[in-house]
Order: C-alpha cells, then structure tokens, then sequence
C-alpha cells in the first residue's frame, strides 16, 4: 500500500531530458557520500522547477561488486530508491561475452579475493579461475605475499596443463604485483596455462574493463586506478618480448560500448513510465547529459556519443574557477553535481 500511495504521489515523468551520473568524484568520495549528491537526486525527484521527475542512470568505471549490490548501497547513501537496471559498472557490457566463453576456461582479475569470479559468474562465464586460485595452487607463483586464505582452493586444477582462453580484468587489481606476474604468465605462455614456456606471441585474447589512470576517493589526491595497471602490464610485455603487440579489448568509459549499453537502460526506464510509446520516438526526442569529474573519461565519452558533458570540480579535474579540461572540453563547468543537475534543469524546458 505504502509503496502503492507514493507511485500516486511521484511527480510526472519529463522524458525529453535524461541523466548519467558518475559515481566517484561526483556523488561520493570513497567512503564520503556528498551532501550535493543527495541534493541532486532529490532535485532529479521532481524537486524542481518543473515539477517533474528525470530518469538517470549511473555510469561509473568502478565494479568490483554485482549491479545489485551497488544500487543497494548507493540507495542507502543518497537516500534514494536505485534499481539495478540504473546500474552501469565498467564491467556491466562485458556480460555480452559469456555466451563466447560459456564453458571456456578465463582468468578473471582484480578486486577483492574471489568477488570477481562471482560476479564473472553470475554473467554467465561458466569456468572461471583468478590469481588467487593460482597462488593458492602454487604459493611459489608469487612468493613476495603470505599464502593467500581458502589456500588449497585452486587445488582439484592443474593450473599447469588447464589451459586460458582468455585474461579479464574486471576491476582495478588489490594486489598490482601477483597480478602482473600471474597475467603475463598466462598471455605469455605457449600453451596459455600459468605454468607453460613462454613464447614470444600473445596466447589469448586480454580484455579490460576501465582504462582509468587514477581516480578520486576521500585522499587529497586522485588515486591510481585500473589504467595504472594497464600501463604497468604493457610495460612489462613491451620490457619481456622486445616489443610485441600486446592486443587488447577495452570497455568502460570513455569507449562507445558503455554509452550504448546506458543508452538502452534508459530506454527501458523510459518505456517503464510511458510503455505507449517507442525507442526511436525517444531517442529522437531525449537529450541526454553526463556529469563526470574525470574530463579522459566521462567527457570524452560523453562528448564522443553526442551527449551533454558536465564537468564538476569534486574529484579529478582540478580547474579552477573559469577553467575547463583543454583536451576534453565540457559543455558546462560547474562546482559540483548539485549545480549540474540545477544547470540541467535550467537548459530544459
Ligand atoms: O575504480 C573506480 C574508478 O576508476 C572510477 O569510478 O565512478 O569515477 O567512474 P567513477
Ligand atoms: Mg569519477
């Protein structure tokens, strides 16, 4: 009943406007969630000068958790009902290729412990292994670490005749060392296992979720992100084989995949608030706009897929008052997402 009288008390839908927000940087810092993130939800509501609600979305290059988790945890923090269907994780898109690796053996990695095998899991990758399943099979694979907990988990697998098909990295790696180490042995290998001979070719197709160099979290300043890592990875390639192509297959922002997966959450809640009518109808009438702080990443992407970029001065981008990113320049410049969504609200009619 409750839930029935507030849908009756909800504002209207204004379909001709939707929002992608980031995540980090713009509503929360870490474990900070920004009063001006609440602020612009609730704005977002219907709390505004047309009295009408706007479908968003979150489109964020973290992960490292299931779509669901992320909605209940941001629902809790923003003080806001978010679904899961509102949830764009860097890895969100690469669900698309379980039905490629259904039963094929991949090395999943990043994030903490096994969580992203789980998640790998939940996509539909059915043989799923991670460096920790490595170390635990064979400690001496990365001697520099205490044995790993759940040690003996990788046993029951001979890593060294179970072969890849394919290296994931799904979410920026707890652990940059071990993961060089196990993901170069496996991209090296002659036979794609952890253990076979290298050779001087790439064994299998690598994937990456996010190419993020750094990122804002409550620290001062931005943190390495997964980006880092990238760069770590392909320096040790370029250093080991003199110089082969390392070929790899990146998702997360800024990269088309993800504004296009977004795209088609929003025509879902779009058709939720008004199933009469169509997605080509929609999508010739929506403007949509992105509020990012990361300008390599939010506006590029946003830029890149004909949105509306709003870059906020909460996280990576540091420009002060007046500036804007040279190489990625954003529509509007604001302080923080409170002012983006009033700035949105304001360009609507
Ligand atoms: O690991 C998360 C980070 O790289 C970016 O998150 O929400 O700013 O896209 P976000
Ligand atoms: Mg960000």
């Amino acid at each position: 009943r409750w839930r029935r009288l507030l849908q009756t008390q909800a504002a209207a839908w204004h379909l001709d406007a939707a929002v992608a927000f980031d995540i980090d940087g713009v509503l929360v810092r870490g474990a900070r969630t920004l009063d001006e993130g609440r602020r612009a939800l609730r704005i977002l509501g219907g709390d505004n000068r047309l009295g009408r609600r706007i479908p968003f979305v979150l489109l964020t290059n973290g992960g490292g958790v299931s779509e669901a988790a992320k909605a209940a945890d941001l629902s809790r923090r923003l003080g806001v009902a978010i679904s899961p269907q509102q949830v764009v994780l860097a890895h969100s898109p690469m669900q698309a290729l379980a039905a490629q690796y259904a039963s094929r053996h991949i090395l999943v990695v990043g994030g903490a412990g096994r969580r992203c095998a789980d998640i790998a899991r939940a996509y539909g990758f059915g043989n799923v292994s991670t460096p920790d399943d490595v170390v635990a099979w064979r400690p001496a694979a990365w001697p520099f670490m205490d044995v790993p907990d759940g040690s003996g988990a990788g046993a029951g697998r001979d890593f060294a005749r179970d072969p890849f098909h394919a290296v994931m990295v799904l979410h920026d790696s707890f652990n940059f060392g071990r993961d060089l180490q196990v993901a170069t042995d496996v991209l090296r290998s002659r036979d794609a296992t952890a253990g076979g001979a290298p050779t001087g070719r790439q064994s299998v197709p690598l994937y990456m979720s996010n190419s993020d160099l750094v990122f804002s979290n409550e620290y001062p300043r931005p943190r390495f992100g997964q980006g880092a890592f990238h760069v770590c990875l392909h320096a040790m390639w370029d250093a080991l084989t003199g110089g082969a192509a390392l070929e790899h297959t990146r998702f997360g922002k800024p990269f088309r995949v993800q504004y296009d997966f977004a795209e088609r959450l929003l025509d879902r809640l779009a058709l939720d608030a008004a199933p009469d009518t169509s997605v080509p109808q929609l999508r010739a009438r929506r403007r949509i706009y992105a509020v990012g702080d990361n300008p390599a990443a939010d506006i590029a992407g946003a830029n890149g897929a004909g949105w509306t970029s709003v870059l906020v001065r909460t996280g990576v981008f540091a420009g002060g008052p007046g500036a804007n990113d040279p190489a990625h320049p954003a529509a509007m410049v604001v302080d923080h997402v409170a002012d983006a969504v009033e700035w949105i609200i304001d360009s609507e009619r």
